[in-house]
């Protein structure tokens, strides 16, 4: 399986709650590289862009107030078969589907603020990658 990189955000919930630390841990037990990692505050416009493909969902509006509402820490996660692995890691959308062990079965407060977001597909991780970083910010 190749090598591959996938856009992570740990979400407003879980910034608030400090648990940047043991979502990275997470990730770095299921052979997961962070190579490239920043905290930063969106607006609700940046958050609206980045979920653009959500436009027409009735939660797009709570989604984006929310993803604004505290500081998120954006990274790249780097690995083999990274996208699948993280998707694996993260669990289930809605925590209630979740499998035990997952970040959102241990951490998620609902469907909504499920306290982390990950690539589904290489074109969609190459876009997300891009949104947040420039090539001089990734060091593998
Ligand atoms: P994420 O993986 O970041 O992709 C889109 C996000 O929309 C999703 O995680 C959830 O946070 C949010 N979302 C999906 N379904 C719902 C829903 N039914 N109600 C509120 N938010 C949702």
């Amino acid at each position: 399986m190749a090598t591959e990189r996938t856009l992570s955000i740990i979400k407003p919930d879980a910034t608030k709650r400090n648990l940047t630390g043991k979502i990275n841990a997470k990730f770095e037990d299921a052979g997961l590289r962070i190579v490239a990692q920043k905290r930063i505050h969106l607006t609700k416009a940046q958050a609206g862009e980045f979920y653009k493909v959500h436009a027409e969902r009735p939660f797009y509006d709570e989604l984006c107030d929310f993803m604004a509402s505290a500081p998120v820490v954006v990274q790249v996660l780097e690995g083999e078969g990274a996208i699948a692995k993280n998707r694996e890691v993260m669990g289930a959308t809605n925590p209630a589907d979740a499998n035990p062990g997952t970040i959102r079965a241990e951490f998620a407060e609902s469907v909504g603020e499920n306290s982390v977001h990950g690539s589904d597909a290489p074109e969609t991780a190459a876009e997300e990658i891009a949104y947040y970083f420039s090539g001089l910010e990734l060091v593998g």
